[in-house]
């Protein structure tokens, strides 16, 4: 890329250095799972003066979803996405209202037509006819029905919008439904999350900007690039997991000292999302959830967040330690380095399991029916 093309947009990018501008577009390519040389193509594709037409419709929601994107500071994300799409139209961030929004989006859909990116946030509603979410006289449900065929990619923005989320948990009462449910058939980029990580949309739109196609999705429609695996396998706690070292109240020794918490009912063993290894919060300190010592609920897999209560035990999928963290037992002596991660690898699958196992059998006995029904589910896991 350029000098000159790069000067073009710096001032839209808050000032930030080329250098540091190309790190970050290495660094997108490379959590997207391409080569580092993508990141050049991706600046390129920032910089070009190819704004896609962005309509975001926001139903059933609570602006957490817009909000976590509008709050990351660096290296200005909001104004990578902002600057660099067309937003013909948002309910929460167009500064026009009523007609004059409704029309700018009429006339967007008119003259974009299959090539505008619909991004929707939160559920939608459908019982009475989705009479319980209305905007400009319309049901969420007409609204989206409407827009959508002439859509050229669609992204469902956050759990609710994915397959119902908050909105569906419980009772219902609305009967609202996730996007790909609605569009029965079209494909839905879904990226959940309560909220999402903005850097998966981030990723998402530099994809379809660089490469003009939607990046490989999984069969909930999730980009594979950010869902692709499990957050037990990449947890920083996960070696305690493997070595059998459990926090069991929140403030006892092994939730002090940073052990698993599998058994105050994370659901990272059953959760697929990158949340351990992008992070969240742009704080330097890099935080997660599990990372400040908070049960992963699974809030971005469908059938575990919403609907498992948060202190019933995970299903756990992957019984075999990664071979990529600091050894379940480090102050073992005697184990020829070349054995080491063999040993440890081994020690950890069956301590891990067998601890697992042995923890909720305790938890069976001490805490009565729910640890008992986890104890049911877990028998009849299988490894994957
Ligand atoms: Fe709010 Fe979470 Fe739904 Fe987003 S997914 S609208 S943050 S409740
Ligand atoms: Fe991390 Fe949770 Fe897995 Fe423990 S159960 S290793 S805290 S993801
Ligand atoms: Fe959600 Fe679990 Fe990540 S609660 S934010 S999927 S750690």
């Amino acid at each position: 890329m350029k000098k000159e093309e790069f000067d073009a947009v710096r001032q839209q990018l808050g000032g930030v250095s080329r250098r540091d501008f190309l790190k970050f577009c290495s660094v997108v390519a490379v959590g997207m799972g391409l080569p580092l040389s993508a990141g050049v193509k991706i600046a390129e594709a920032i910089t070009s003066k190819k704004r896609p037409p962005v309509i975001w419709l926001s139903f059933q929601e609570c602006t957490g979803c817009v909000e976590s994107l509008l709050r990351s500071t660096h290296p200005t994300l909001d104004s990578l996405i902002l600057d660099h799409i067309s937003l013909d139209y948002s309910e929460t961030l167009s500064a026009a209202a009523g007609h004059q929004v409704e029309a700018a989006k009429a006339r967007s859909i008119e003259e974009n037509r299959g090539k505008f990116i619909l991004v929707v946030d939160g559920a939608i509603p459908t019982k009475d006819k989705g009479i319980y979410c209305k905007i400009a006289g319309k049901t969420a449900l007409e609204i989206l029905n409407e827009t959508a065929p002439h859509a050229g990619a669609i992204v469902a923005m956050g759990s609710c919008a994915s397959w119902g989320g908050v909105a569906a948990a419980g009772v219902n009462p609305t009967e609202a439904k996730g996007v790909p449910e609605i569009l029965n058939g079209k494909t839905v980029v879904t990226i959940p999350g309560c909220p999402p990580n903005p850097y998966n949309l981030l990723s998402t739109v530099l994809h379809v900007l660089t490469f003009n196609k939607l990046p490989e999705l999984d069969q909930k429609g999730r980009p594979k690039f950010a869902y692709g695996r499990l957050i037990h396998e990449n947890c920083e706690r996960r070696p305690h997991f493997d070595a059998g070292r459990f926090a069991m109240a929140y403030g006892d020794e092994w939730h002090r000292k940073g052990g698993c918490l599998f058994k105050l009912g994370c659901k990272g063993p059953e959760t697929y999302a990158n949340c351990p290894t992008i992070l969240f919060g742009e704080t330097g300190a890099g935080t997660w959830p599990v990372g400040v010592g908070h049960p992963c609920f699974g809030c971005s897999e469908k059938g575990v967040g919403f609907s498992t209560p948060l202190h019933t035990l995970a299903t756990i999928k992957d019984f075999t330690p990664p071979t990529f963290f600091a050894e379940a037992f480090p102050n073992k002596q005697g184990i020829p380095g070349g054995l080491k991660s063999l040993a440890t690898g081994t020690a950890g699958l069956v301590v891990g399991a067998a601890g697992a196992a042995l923890l909720t059998s305790l938890g069976k006995k001490d805490d009565g029916d729910d640890r008992r029904s986890d104890a049911d589910r877990h028998s009849g896991d299988k490894e994957e």
